[in-house]
Formats: C-alpha cells, structure tokens, sequence
C-alpha cells in the first residue's frame, strides 16, 4: 500500500514550517513512518537549484522550469521512493505553490502550468493540503522578524495578495483536497485543528 501524501501551502511567514515539523512528530507517536521534505529542493540537485530559484535573477520562463526541473528530481530520488515503501510524506510547498507564486503572482497562464505539470508528475497530486492563511501584512511582520528575505520574500504586499488569490483558485478547483487555516490563530488552536484533522483519515 502507498504511504499519503500531504502539503503544506500558504504565503512566506504563514506559519506552513512551525507546524509541518510537529504534524511529523504526530505521526511518528502514532508510529506512522514519515519522510519530511521541502520544495523547492529535497533532494540534492534540486536544492542546488533551490539556491539559484532563491537568489539569483532569471527571467518567469526560466524561473518556472527550473521549479518543475527540481520537482522532477525530487519526485524520483526523494517522494516516489518513499510513498512506495510505504511511508507518508509531508512536503512543504508542491504544484500548488507554482500554481500560486509563479501563475497568480508573477502571470504564467494557468494553461502552462497545468502542461508542466501533467508532464512532470501525471497522476500524482497530494491526498491532503494544509493552506495557511494570514493577511500579506502580516506575513510580512513576521518575515522581517525571523530572517533575512530572499527574492520572493523580497516582493511587496500585492505581489502576496494575487499568490493568495492564485491559492484560493486552487481550493475551489479541489475544496476536497484542502483544510484552509486561519494562519493568525494560535499555535495551540492550530495543532488541535490539525489533530483533529488527522484523525478523520488516519
Ligand atoms: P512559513 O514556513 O509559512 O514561511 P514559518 O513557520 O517559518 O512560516 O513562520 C514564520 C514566523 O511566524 C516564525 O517566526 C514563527 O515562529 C511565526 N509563527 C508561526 N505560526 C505562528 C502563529 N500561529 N502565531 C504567531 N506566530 C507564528
Ligand atoms: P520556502 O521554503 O517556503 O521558503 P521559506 O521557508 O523561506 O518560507 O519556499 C521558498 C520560496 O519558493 C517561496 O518564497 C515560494 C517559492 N516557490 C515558488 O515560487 N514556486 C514553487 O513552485 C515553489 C515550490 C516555491
């Protein structure tokens, strides 16, 4: 039996990471195996390529094959492998996030990116997906406290509004998929949301 696999999505600072690492200790007190990965990156290429994403300029074209270049060799080193011994996967970041950033917030076509991605991963998208809600501004608080941004962390607050507004396309295209999450409560609702969650499928 395949193992699941569940992504966690939102704009930088949401809160998607804080909870990813204790959705995996809940997982591992239940005995449930778990494999924890990141995009972009997660294998070695693709988190060479995450450096290149991450800081250096490049145009949207190259910007959007280098994300599914990475996914490519991240799905074959790192989650099909996984998935196949059985273990679950909890990802931060996948397609949904190219879907957000790459179509709502920088224009690809929706079309593009739906070709990409019917070539790069046919027939495999996550059993469930966490999205992280908080108001850009916010989000933004919170990056300038915790680290230095890099070259998505540097856009502005409208740039962050069209990526959740690219999110919110998502969801209503799949409202199976995704448990959205008000990111702005806190940490302990948020883990009694998610346990709850968890124990409606597992
Ligand atoms: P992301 O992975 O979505 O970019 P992080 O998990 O790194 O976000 O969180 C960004 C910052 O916000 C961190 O400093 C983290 O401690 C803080 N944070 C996360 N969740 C909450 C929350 N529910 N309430 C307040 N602060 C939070
Ligand atoms: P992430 O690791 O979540 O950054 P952080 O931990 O600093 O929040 O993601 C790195 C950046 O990559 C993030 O700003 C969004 C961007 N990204 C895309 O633009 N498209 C994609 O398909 C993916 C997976 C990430």
């Amino acid at each position: 039996m395949r193992g699941r696999f569940i992504t966690f999505e939102g704009i930088d600072g949401a809160g998607k990471s804080t909870h990813l690492d204790w959705f995996g200790e809940q997982l591992k007190s239940r005995s449930i195996p778990v494999v924890c990965t990141r995009e972009p990156g997660g294998s070695d290429l693709a988190e060479q390529v995450r450096e290149l994403l991450l800081h250096r300029p490049m145009s949207l074209e190259t910007e959007l094959l280098l994300v599914f270049a990475a996914r490519r060799d991240h799905l074959e080193r790192t989650i099909r492998p996984a998935l196949v011994r059985g273990q679950w996967v909890l990802c931060d970041r996948f397609t949904d996030s190219t879907y957000a950033y790459q179509g709502g917030g920088r224009g690809a076509p929706t079309e593009q990116i739906a070709t990409l991605e019917s070539w790069v991963h046919p027939g495999l998208k996550p059993d469930r997906t966490y999205l992280f809600h908080v108001d850009p501004a916010i989000a933004a608080a919170r990056r300038t406290q915790a680290r230095a941004a890099d070259r998505f962390e540097s856009e502005d607050d409208a740039f962050f509004g069209r990526v959740a507004a690219g999110y919110a396309r998502r969801v209503a295209a799949d409202p199976d998929r995704f448990v959205v999450i008000d990111g702005t409560m806190s940490v302990v609702a948020i883990r009694e949301l998610l346990e709850k969650d968890l124990a409606s499928y597992c």
